[in-house]
């Protein structure tokens, strides 16, 4: 049992500093933070995926003075090394992969019990445990679309209880992190739970949001056959002309072969699109929660089910057909692979970072409301980006100032 935990915590240390050499940007923020300590002595509570690159943010946060404590935000999504590894470096973080919904919250509550000034959610499950405590949080950050719907629900009702920054709408947040991480680690968890050939297969994308668009050029990019589905005309058209067929959920169920819902919103597959399937349809979900594809409607239709691999159960429905689920409709980019890949994640965190500081040092002239990164936060995180992969761009000249903000000169 000893030799086990050591060992899974080399690998967690090996694994995390493999990430830390693709976030270079989180890294000049930590070797300032280091210097500075500008959060000295502050408590900070996450509820974020337990990955590596979650756990180069702990040790930066760690790095600034804070003092941590971090559950899982998904029961699937906790990377066991990274724990054991952060437990043996002065912070704590509490979860397993396979947490049952009783674990999961009993570890939010622990987090809850800590006391944290700043709580740092993914997804708005942390904030909704702290909200009726009354133990001085100063402020939030939010990681996720969801978590931002969900805070700015509570800010309408009234029952936020401290300012929080809305990490997701930074530009460089959710145009890298939702399209381009969230395009490629779907398509890792998908293969990692199935082995599928992509080519070829007509694949089925719920939601052209900016989560939904990037998992679309993705399938696209492996030759699949895309078929987007939306209730927003504007995105629908979008899709459409951005190549993709554009379909109700109802006409694309009879033909796809890999269905991938990522909205935020519940029931985009029900028990009449599965009824609908073809045999040996897969279906699985990239939305931050387990409600989009109505698991519960699938158990009902279904005469029998079996764990066929790891993260993929076949449901045999009466007519014979079987259809397949990932990781039990949980975000199969971070249940069945390894979430996002951390050179993404760089900005992510940079953020959350540059956020956390950001409450600190402004909680006193905030509203309990919803606010975005600030823009010199979200410029400067795309500036040291741009640094680290050496590329130059070019800056306006006085003339070209003078004539974007004049109304005069024309031909
Ligand atoms: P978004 O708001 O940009 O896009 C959501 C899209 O879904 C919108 O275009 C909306 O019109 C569409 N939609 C809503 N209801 C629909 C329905 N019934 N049928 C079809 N389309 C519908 O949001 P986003 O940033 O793309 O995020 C989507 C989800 O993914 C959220 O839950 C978010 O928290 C989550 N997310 C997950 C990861 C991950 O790592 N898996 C990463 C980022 C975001
Ligand atoms: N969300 C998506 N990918 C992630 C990752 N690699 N780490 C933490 N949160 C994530």
């Amino acid at each position: 049992m000893a030799i086990n935990k050591a060992l899974l915590v080399k690998s967690g240390k090996n694994r995390i500093e493999w990430a830390s050499t693709r976030m270079p940007v989180l890294n000049l923020i930590k070797n300032q933070f280091s210097e500075d300590k500008p959060l000295n002595g502050v408590k900070i509570g996450g509820c974020l995926h337990l990955t590596t690159e979650t756990a180069v943010l702990a040790l930066t946060l760690k790095a600034a003075g804070a003092d941590v404590c971090m559950c899982a935000s998904n029961p699937l999504s906790t990377q066991d090394d990274v724990v054991a590894y952060l437990n043996t470096q002065g912070l704590k973080a509490i979860g397993f992969k396979g947490e049952s919904s009783n674990d999961y919250y009993k570890a939010i509550s622990q987090v809850v019990a800590f006391k944290p000034k700043i709580i740092m959610d993914d997804g708005g499950d942390l904030t909704n445990a702290v909200m009726d405590e009354k133990f001085g949080a100063i402020g939030g950050t939010e990681e996720t679309t969801t978590g931002i719907l969900r805070l700015k629900a509570l800010e309408k009702a009234g029952k936020l209880g401290y300012p929080v920054i809305g990490v997701n709408d930074a530009d460089t947040k959710h145009l890298f992190d939702n399209r381009y991480g969230t395009g490629q680690s779907t398509i890792d968890g998908i293969l990692r739970a199935t082995n599928l050939l992509i080519a070829g297969k007509t694949f089925v994308v719920g939601g052209y949001g900016w989560v939904g668009r990037g998992i679309a050029l993705r399938a696209r990019g492996m030759g699949a056959n895309v078929i987007v589905t939306e209730i927003d005309p504007v995105k629908a058209l979008e899709a459409h002309m951005d190549g993709f067929s554009v379909k109700s959920m109802d006409e694309a169920a009879k033909v796809g072969d890999i269905f991938v819902t990522a909205t935020g919103d519940v029931d985009i597959i029900t028990g009449k699109h599965i009824n609908k399937m073809k045999d040996l349809a897969v279906m699985a979900n990239s939305g931050h929660f387990n409600v989009e594809i109505n698991v519960e409607e699938l158990e009902h239709l279904a005469t029998k089910k079996r764990e066929i691999r790891e993260q993929l159960e076949e449901y045999t429905m009466r007519d014979g057909r079987r259809i397949l689920l990932i990781s039990q409709g949980r975000l199969v980019n971070l249940s069945s692979a390894e979430g996002h890949p951390s050179e993404v994640m760089d900005m992510s965190f940079a953020n959350q970072a540059l956020s956390a500081v950001y409450i600190l040092n402004h909680y006193k002239g905030l509203e309990n409301k919803v606010y975005n990164v600030p823009k010199e936060i979200d410029e400067r995180v795309a500036k040291l980006k741009l640094e680290s992969l050496g590329i130059k761009i070019d800056s306006l000249s006085d003339k070209q100032k003078r004539y974007l903000s004049s109304y005069e000169i024309g031909t």
